[in-house]
């Protein structure tokens, strides 16, 4: 298919005869670390769909064409959409809308817009980048991350430094979502003062812009005196992980009457304390919808049907890295392991069979140091004869 029927034959920018590049839309300009990019969003795409010599080429004479078009020309033909001048840095990382940083009210007005809330666990900054790139609404370093990175049999004997371990490196991959670290079992259930104290340190030495704490009715005074110190916090109710051993296993929550009745009054609660969020995790999707029309807080449901106001689910299980069975409402979307597996073997492979590394994987000496080199190792044998 041709690329400007492709792109519906809109506005040609830069090419060559052959190869046209056609954006869809006017460059975005975004600010990361300080340095203004310019990323063709539109024109990556476009990249993706020729065969690889000629996207070379094509990436190529495209880069060099607005390195060296003027500013005026390219403001006349794309005005900025977010203000500030055209730079000669290209970028053509592909990217996700361009965004603006996700806030606990960003949420809420998703919410009240009916606009779906992404949410992934990430625990480390690769990771935490491709998330953040990728334009999820909000990373949480969940306390999953026990068993995901750790190998724990549960979540229960994380600790907090553990935990402030990842959120820090979380903390420099992401940009724009929404940073929520998950304040671990043991951390905030004995004292308030303690509570505060360890979600003190998930914002200053973490770096995180809300904590989770586990619970509803139960918890309502802690959360209320952690958000009187300035700290957002998100609720969890339903299965709540770090009360496995109260619940006898990971069990669906909320099937009988008396237990629904006990959600509906968790929900509210939180709601009325002012949480920024609240996780439903393990419940019928007929009553997570009744506690999502029922507040104004958003719910993000795990295992909770697709009423919620947004859903999260496990990085981990996302890519099939989690190893034994997923539970019934996890989707797969990719196959990481397979990757690894896949990349690993043939790594060992190459290594076992002297194929890796090859020579133009090496290192050389200058041309002058080999030949004294040589005339050293010659006089030295001749000694030895
Ligand atoms: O720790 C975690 O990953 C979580 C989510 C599943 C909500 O709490």
């Amino acid at each position: 298919m041709k690329l400007s029927r492709m792109l519906g034959g809109k506005s040609l920018i830069f090419g060559r005869q052959s190869q046209f590049l056609e954006l869809e839309r006017p460059l975005a300009i975004r600010g990361r670390d300080g340095n203004r990019k310019i990323w063709l969003r539109a024109a990556t795409q476009c990249f993706k769909t020729l065969p690889t010599a000629e996207r070379l080429s094509t990436n190529t004479h495209f880069a060099a064409t607005m390195a060296s078009a003027s500013s005026k020309d390219a403001y006349r033909l794309y005005p900025p959409v977010c203000g500030g001048a055209l730079e000669d840095i290209v970028s053509l990382t592909p990217v996700g809308e361009p965004r603006r940083k996700i806030t606990t009210a960003t949420i809420r007005e998703k919410k009240l817009h009916h606009e779906p809330i992404t949410c992934l666990t990430t625990y480390d900054y690769a990771t935490a980048r491709l998330v953040d790139e990728a334009g999820i609404d909000i990373a949480l370093v969940g306390d999953s991350l026990a068993m995901t990175m750790l190998g724990y049999e549960n979540t229960l004997s994380v600790t907090v430094d553990e935990m402030l371990h990842h959120v820090k490196a979380v903390r420099r991959g992401v940009k724009d979502a929404l940073l929520i670290a998950d304040m671990p079992y043991g951390s905030y259930q004995a004292d308030p003062n303690e509570a505060i104290h360890n979600a003190a340190r998930f914002v200053k030495e973490g770096g995180a812009e809300a904590v989770k704490i586990e619970g509803g009715e139960k918890r309502v005074d802690v959360i209320r005196r952690v958000i009187d110190a300035e700290i957002p916090v998100a609720g969890h109710i339903g299965l709540t992980p770090q009360s496995v051993n109260v619940m006898g296993g990971y069990k669906v929550q909320g099937k009988t009457l008396n237990e629904i009745e006990q959600l509906m009054r968790d929900a509210v609660a939180l709601d009325r304390a002012g949480v920024a969020c609240i996780y439903v995790e393990g419940i019928p999707r007929e009553v997570a919808a009744m506690i999502t029309a029922e507040i104004e807080t958003p719910t993000i449901g795990i295992g909770a049907g697709p009423d919620c106001d947004g859903q999260v689910l496990v990085f981990h299980d996302l890519v099939n890295l989690t190893f034994g069975h997923p539970a019934k409402f996890v989707r797969r979307y990719g196959d990481a392991a397979a990757l690894i597996t896949q990349s690993v073997l043939a790594f060992k492979a190459d290594v076992v069979s002297h194929q890796f590394p090859n020579d133009s994987e090496s290192y050389h000496l200058p041309k002058e140091t080999r030949a004294a080199l040589e005339t050293v190792l010659q006089r030295k044998q001749s000694l030895r004869r």
